[in-house]
């Protein structure tokens, strides 16, 4: 088994959209990740939800846009490749998403980044963004 801690099953992990948790870093800040699908193994990846550009929120509490072309932000529609994070479009063209490192065992997906402790799953402050921010929480 990862010595990491348990996120979600990689089946929580949307194809068309992205799985919002909650880590603390190095210094005990709470920083929101999202979990969303690759193509390459292990089949996820964790990033930082945040645009580089201007620090926009890419998973509001109802999943990221995740097309095609990979994930969309929503502030100006730059679009980040899932498996690398980089962006090679619009205004975040240049900039890449911060990773976090997770592994994959049994279908399920865990935190093994040393730099970050897993806190909760949502987003950091669930429910400021109404009710509607937990919806993809299964209770
Ligand atoms: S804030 Fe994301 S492209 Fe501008």
């Amino acid at each position: 088994m990862p010595t990491g801690t348990r996120i979600a099953a990689v089946d929580d992990v949307p194809e068309r959209g992205s799985y919002l948790f909650t880590a603390s870093d190095r210094h005990s800040e709470d920083t929101e990740v999202i979990l969303v699908r690759c193509e390459e193994a292990p089949g996820v990846r964790a990033w930082v939800n945040v645009c580089p550009h201007e620090f926009q929120r890419l998973d509001r509490g109802r999943g990221a846009a995740v097309r095609d072309e990979g994930i969309v932000c929503p502030k100006h529609g730059s679009m980040f490749d899932p498996c690398s994070g980089d962006c090679d479009n619009g205004e975040a063209s240049g900039t890449t998403l911060p990773d976090v490192a997770v592994a994959v065992e049994d279908g399920d997906v865990f935190l093994v980044d040393d730099g970050y402790t897993f806190r909760h799953e949502g987003g950091e402050e669930d429910g400021d963004d109404g009710p509607s921010s937990t919806s993809h929480i299964g209770f």
